[in-house]
């Protein structure tokens, strides 16, 4: 039976337990993997619930709770008196620094935190999360992780991780092949324009993002032996304007959905003022469906966006982004659509000669 048909054939009431109890079960798979439970099983399957209380430092009473609820929601296995991880549990006990185990401090330490303020988030149309678990002054999560290393590494291990992973497959998809100077705003750490430039031979890429974003990706660039194929500008991407060059492509990878719509329609006004006719874009963005029916994670990252992360942003539509297109001289080209862990799709577009609109 497949999950859509075991939740149509499950009583409404035993639907909304499982929609209430979802933060007992989160709480289990993090202390836990924090723990180390799952690395300890890993080395030692089969250990019994003195053995574990020992190795997890625990007294007693708390380690037979947590192997309780462990046990119940599937993340080991009971046999006799001998504990196992199970296959859902077995990948968090490896490789800490990738996904899926990366993404479970980020939620425990950033997202499991700020969501108790989504209501309130909502009603004042701000990201309350943030201000209220993270400092009254944060205005985006991105300028209050900085400087913070329990917050930085939850937040930019996930990130890069997530990066690495959604990067390997969109950049396939990226036909490259006529573009000589990309603009990627909003770049990060240069992921993406490292997997483009070894693809593109062509290639040259101009990075902009936040200072210590950029300073950093300089640094990855030279690592990799890439300085003279990609640079790092360091600049506030909504406040400043673009650096005009040589650019026949502009790139914004996961960089749009995070703000408002004015935001993006400004970005995108300035992003054909560095570029001729014909130049080409590139927006790969999580996506809602156009009749706004999902998907899911569209709704988990759009709360995520309003209550933690910026306070002004969602996951809009292909099609809204196509008309903010057209509307700053951007003609659309196509959609892609790619399913690798989270949805997510690239809308390519090209430089008309139209002028470029004003606000309304
Ligand atoms: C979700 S990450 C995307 C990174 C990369 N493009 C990717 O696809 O993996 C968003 C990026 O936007 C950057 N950013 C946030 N606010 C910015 C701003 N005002 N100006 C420039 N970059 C900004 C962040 O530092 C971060 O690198």
């Amino acid at each position: 039976m497949s999950q859509e048909q075991a939740a149509a054939t499950t009583a409404p009431h035993v639907q909304l337990r499982e929609i209430c109890i979802a933060h007992y079960r989160f709480q289990y798979l993090s202390t836990a993997f924090e723990f180390g439970l799952f690395a300890l099983l890993s080395q030692r399957p089969g250990l019994a619930r003195t053995e574990i209380a020992a190795g997890l430092g625990l007294a007693e009473q708390p380690a037979r709770i947590l192997l309780l609820g462990c046990t119940a929601f599937g993340m080991v296995r009971k046999d006799g008196d001998r504990y196992y991880n199970t296959e859902l549990t077995q990948s968090l006990a490896h490789n800490l620094d990738q996904f899926p185990a990366v993404f479970i401090p980020f939620y425990q330490h950033i997202t499991y935190r700020a969501m108790g303020w989504f209501g309130e988030s909502l009603k004042a149309n701000t990201n309350v999360g943030l201000k209220k678990e993270f400092g009254a002054a944060s205005t985006n999560l991105y300028s209050r992780v900085a400087g913070d290393p329990v917050l930085e590494g939850a937040f930019h291990n996930a990130m890069g991780a997530l990066s690495a992973h959604l990067s390997d497959e969109f950049v396939q998809t990226l036909d490259l092949s006529r573009y000589r100077h990309v603009l990627d705003i909003g770049g990060g750490t240069a992921v993406n324009a490292m997997n483009l430039v070894r693809r593109w031979p062509q290639l040259q890429i101009t990075i902009l993002d936040l200072p210590s974003v950029a300073k950093e990706a300089n640094e990855r660039v030279s690592a990799a032996g890439l300085g003279d194929r990609i640079r790092a500008l360091g600049a506030d991407a909504l406040a400043d304007a673009f650096p005009s060059g040589s650019f026949d492509c502009v790139l914004f990878a996961h960089f749009l959905e995070i703000w408002s719509t004015d935001r993006i329609r400004a970005v995108l006004r300035k992003a054909a003022e560095v570029v001729d006719a014909g130049a080409g874009i590139f927006i790969v963005t999580p996506f809602q469906d156009d009749d706004e029916t999902g998907p899911q994670n569209a709704a988990e990252l759009s709360a995520y966006f309003h209550a933690v992360a910026s306070g002004e942003g969602m996951v809009y539509t292909p099609r809204e982004f196509e008309a903010w297109m057209a509307e700053a001289g951007f003609e659309s080209s196509g959609r892609t659509f790619v399913n690798n862990l989270v949805d997510h799709i690239v809308i390519s577009g090209v430089r008309t000669d139209h002028a470029v609109q004003k606000d309304e």
